[in-house]
C-alpha cells in the first residue's frame, strides 16, 4: 500500500527521519534560511501530514492550501504561529514538543543572566579588540548573582527548571503565574508565589517563562519597568512580544534597569536599533532550546506524532485531542 505523502519545511536530524521515512513518503526541505510562503503553499498541497517549524504560520490560508491535511507536527514547544481553533475546525490534529527542551532552554536563560550581569560579552570584545591594558579595579563591573533575588515570570516546566538553577546560586526565588505551584514544589525550590506587582519590585533579576497568548502580550510593558528596581536584569527567552520592546528601550536609556538579556524578539527577526545600540543588553538569536541533544529529540517526537496517528493511536502531544478521530 501506498504511504501518506508527509512534508517536514526542514532536513530534520537522521533520528526524526528514520522515524518518517517508515511510516510516510517525505518530502524534505533542505534549502538553509528556510522555505518561502509560496513554496510552503505549493508543497502542502497533497501532503496529509506537515511538520513545521516557528517561523511558519499555518493560518487559515496554508490550511485551504492542504486539503489532504490530517496533522500538523511543530518542532517546537510553542504554538502561536498555528491557528489550532482552525485546524480543530478542519479535523487536523495539531502536535507539539513538550518537556524535551526544558532543561537546554533553562541553560540558556541562566547564560543570559550571567552573561549580562557579569559583563561578559564587553569583556570577550574589548579583550579581542586588543586595547585591553591590564587589569584595573573599576573596570567592567557588574553586578552579583549569588545570594540575589529571582522573579520568575510563569512557573511552568521551564520556569522551574530556573528556579532549580538558582538554588546553586543561593538566590531566593519568587515566582508569579496562574496558579501556585504545589507546597512540596515551592519547598524544595525554596520559591515563593507572589503577585506580580510584589514580584516587579523585589526581583533583581526577572526570567520570562509564559506562553505567548492574548492576556501575556506586552505582559511586561512601561509600567513594569517604573515598578523594577534601577538595578534589575531583564531576561527574555519565551516570546518577544510578552515584552514591549519599545518601552524596553526607553527603560534602558533611562536607566530604570541596569540590563537585559534576550534570545527572542517582537518583530523577529527584527531586532529593535535601539536595542542593538545599547551595551547593557545580551543578545542570542532565538537559540534556547539550540542543543543537538534537545533539537533531536524535539524532531523525533514531532515525526513520533504524526506516526502515532497514522497507525490509528492518539498521538502523545495533541494540543487539540477533540480533533483526533482514530
Ligand atoms: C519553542 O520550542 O517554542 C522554541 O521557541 C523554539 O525551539
Amino acid at each position: 500500500m501506498a504511504k501518506p505523502k508527509a512534508f517536514a519545511t526542514r532536513a530534520l536530524f537522521p533520528e526524526a527521519r528514520a522515524v518518517l521515512d517508515a511510516e510516510f513518503e517525505t518530502d524534505y526541505w533542505s534549502q538553509p534560511g528556510g522555505i518561502s510562503r509560496v513554496e510552503l503553499l505549493k508543497r502542502v498541497a497533497d501532503c496529509e501530514a506537515l511538520v513545521c517549524v516557528i517561523t511558519e504560520r499555518v493560518d487559515e490560508d496554508l490550511l485551504a492550501a492542504a486539503p489532504k491535511l490530517r496533522i500538523v507536527a511543530t518542532v517546537s514547544v510553542g504554538y502561536d504561529h498555528i491557528d489550532v481553533a482552525a485546524c480543530t475546525r478542519r479535523g487536523i490534529v495539531v502536535t507539539n514538543t513538550p518537556g524535551v527542551l526544558d532543561d537546554t532552554t533553562a541553560d540558556l536563560a541562566w547564560a543570559l543572566l550571567m552573561a549580562v550581569a557579569r559583563r561578559v560579552i564587553e569583556g570577550d570584545a574589548w579583550v579581542r579588540s586588543g586595547t585591553w591594558n591590564g587589569w584595573d579595579l573599576d573596570q567592567l563591573v557588574g553586578g552579583d548573582v549569588h545570594g540575589k533575588r529571582l522573579g520568575i515570570v510563569g512557573f511552568g516546566r521551564i520556569g522551574q527548571r530556573m528556579a532549580r538553577r538558582a538554588l546553586g546560586f543561593d538566590m531566593r526565588v519568587l515566582y508569579t503565574g496562574r496558579r501556585c505551584a504545589p507546597t512540596e514544589v515551592e519547598k524544595e525550590l525554596r520559591a515563593e508565589f507572589v503577585p506580580l506587582d510584589r514580584l516587579l519590585a523585589e526581583s533583581d533579576f526577572f526570567s520570562l517563562h509564559v506562553p505567548l497568548l492574548p492576556d501575556t502580550r506586552h505582559l511586561i510593558n512601561a509600567a513594569s519597568f517604573l515598578k523594577m528596581k534601577r538595578t534589575a536584569y531583564l531576561i527574555n527567552t519565551t516570546r518577544g512580544p510578552v515584552v514591549d520592546e519599545a518601552a524596553l528601550v526607553e527603560a534602558l536609556k533611562a536607566g530604570q534597569i541596569a540590563g537585559a538579556g534576550l534570545d527572542v524578539y517582537e518583530h523577529e527577526p527584527k531586532v529593535h536599533p535601539g536595542l542593538l545600540a545599547l551595551k547593557n543588553v545580551v543578545f542570542t538569536p532565538h537559540i534556547g532550546s539550540a542543543s543537538v541533544e534537545t533539537r533531536t529529540k524535539m524532531a523525533v517526537m514531532a515525526a513520533e506524532n504524526m506516526a502515532a496517528l497514522f497507525a490509528g493511536k492518539r498521538p502523545p502531544n495533541a494540543l487539540n485531542p477533540e480533533a483526533i478521530h482514530v
